[in-house]
C-alpha cells in the first residue's frame, strides 16, 4: 500500500493514476483545502480500480499515524503543500505551518508507524537565481520567497534525517514546470480564481474564461525576449515517481533528481504551441516584468535517466493536446460534472 498525501491534487491525481495501473494499491491522504472529492472519483473511473481515501491533515499526527497502519502502508510520496509564490509572500505562517510543521508531522508519524520509505515533491525553486544552464543536482542552493524556502527547509530536513539514520529512503524529485493532463481529459490543474501559472492561464484564454494574456516582459536575454522554461508532461512526472519509488525500495539511499525535460521553451512558444493544439485564437499583450522572475530555467535531466532509466517521453504537441482536453471537457474544472 502506498499512501499519496495530497493526493486529490493535480499532481497527486496524476500519480494515484500511475500507481493504480502498475498494480499498486492506493491511500490518498488529503484535507481538500485546494482539491475536490470529485478528483478522486475521477481517478478511480480512469483506472477501473478504488482506492482509499482518507480526509486529513498532515499536520494531525493521530490521524496520519492511524492512516500509516490501519492501511499497512509501505512507503509515502508527499505531495501535500501550499504552492502559491504570491500567496506565500503574503501569508508565510501559513506556508511554513502547511508545508514545513506538516512534513515535520508526516515524518514522526511515518517513524513511529515503522514506515521509512518517503519521495517528497521539491521544485527547481531551490536553485533560485540559475548561476549555469541546464541546472544540474550540484547547482547551489537558494531561496527567494517563504514558498522556495518551504521547500528547501524541507529539504534540509530530509538530509539531516538521512544523515542520522541511513536507514531511511528519501527520495527528492526537483520538478520543473508541470503541464497538461491524464490523456482521458478527465483530470487536469484545476486552479482556485485566476492562475499564477502560465498554461492554466493560456488554456482559460482559448476556452473563452478570459480575454487575454499577460505576458510578463519580453526583454529578457532569450531567444523571444520572452521568459524560458522546463515545461514537462504532468503524466511524465508521475512515471518519475514510481521509477523513485522503485529505485528506493531496491537500494534505498537519498535520491535527489531533477524531474525536467531540459528543452526550454519561450511564453510565445507555448502561446503559439497552445494556439495550434486548440485550433483556438489565444490573444496577449506585453506587459511590465513579474518580480521574482528569472530569464531562464531548464533542467540538465541525465542524473534521472543514469540512476531510475527515466526520461521524459511526451512533447510539447502532447502537452497542449492533453491540456486542451481537459481544459474545453471541464471548463469549470471539477465544479461542471
Ligand atoms: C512558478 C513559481 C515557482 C513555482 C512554480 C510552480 C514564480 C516566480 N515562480 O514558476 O516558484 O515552483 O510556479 O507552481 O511564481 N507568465 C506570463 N504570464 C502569465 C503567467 C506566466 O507571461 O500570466 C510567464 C512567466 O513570466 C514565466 C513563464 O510564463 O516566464 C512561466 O511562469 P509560471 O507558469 O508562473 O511558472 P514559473 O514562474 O516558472
Amino acid at each position: 500500500m502506498i499512501m499519496v498525501t495530497g493526493g486529490a491534487g493535480y499532481i497527486g491525481t496524476h500519480i494515484c493514476v500511475e500507481l493504480l495501473a502498475a498494480g499498486h494499491d492506493v491511500v490518498v491522504f488529503d484535507n481538500f483545502c485546494n482539491s475536490q472529492p470529485e478528483a478522486v472519483q475521477r481517478v478511480e473511473q480512469i483506472s477501473g480500480r478504488k482506492l482509499t481515501l482518507v480526509t486529513g491533515d498532515i499536520r494531525d499526527p493521530v490521524a496520519l499515524e492511524a492512516a500509516l497502519r490501519q492501511h499497512a502502508v509501505k512507503a509515502v510520496i508527499h505531495c501535500a503543500g501550499l504552492k502559491a509564490v504570491g500567496e506565500s509572500v503574503e501569508q508565510p505562517l501559513a506556508y511554513y505551518d502547511n508545508n514545513v510543521v506538516g512534513t515535520l508531522r508526516l515524518l514522526e508519524a511515518m517513524r513511529a508507524a515503522g514506515v521509512n520509505t518517503l519521495v517528497f515533491s521539491s521544485s527547481a525553486t531551490v536553485y533560485g537565481e540559475p548561476q549555469y544552464l541546464p541546472l544540474t543536482e550540484a547547482h547551489p542552493l537558494s531561496a527567494t520567497n517563504p514558498y522556495g524556502r518551504s521547500k528547501l527547509m524541507i529539504e534540509d530536513i530530509l538530509r539531516d534525517l538521512h544523515r542520522s539514520d541511513a536507514s531511511w529512503r528519501i527520495g527528492i524529485l526537483r520538478y520543473f514546470n508541470p503541464v497538461g493532463a491524464h490523456i482521458s481529459g478527465k483530470i487536469g490543474e484545476n486552479p482556485r480564481g485566476v492562475p499564477n501559472n502560465l498554461l492554466p492561464f493560456v488554456a482559460q484564454v482559448a476556452v473563452g474564461l478570459r480575454s487575454s494574456l499577460n505576458v510578463w516582459g519580453d526583454d529578457y536575454e532569450t531567444p523571444d525576449g520572452t521568459g524560458v522554461r522546463d515545461y514537462i508532461h504532468v503524466v511524465d512526472l508521475a512515471d518519475g515517481h514510481l521509477k523513485a519509488l522503485a529505485y528506493l525500495q531496491k537500494q534505498g539511499g537519498l535520491l535527489t533528481v531533477n524531474l525536467g525535460t531540459g528543452n526550454g521553451y519561450s511564453v510565445l512558444d507555448m502561446v503559439k504551441a497552445f494556439a495550434e493544439a486548440s485550433g483556438k485564437p489565444v490573444p496577449y499583450q506585453v506587459m511590465p516584468r513579474r518580480a521574482g522572475d528569472v530569464a531562464a530555467c531548464y533542467a540538465e535531466p541525465s542524473e534521472a535517466l543514469r540512476l531510475l532509466g527515466w526520461r521524459a517521453e511526451r512533447g510539447l504537441d502532447a502537452m497542449c493536446a492533453d491540456a486542451w482536453r481537459w481544459q474545453s471537457g471541464n471548463p469549470n474544472g471539477f465544479a461542471s460534472s
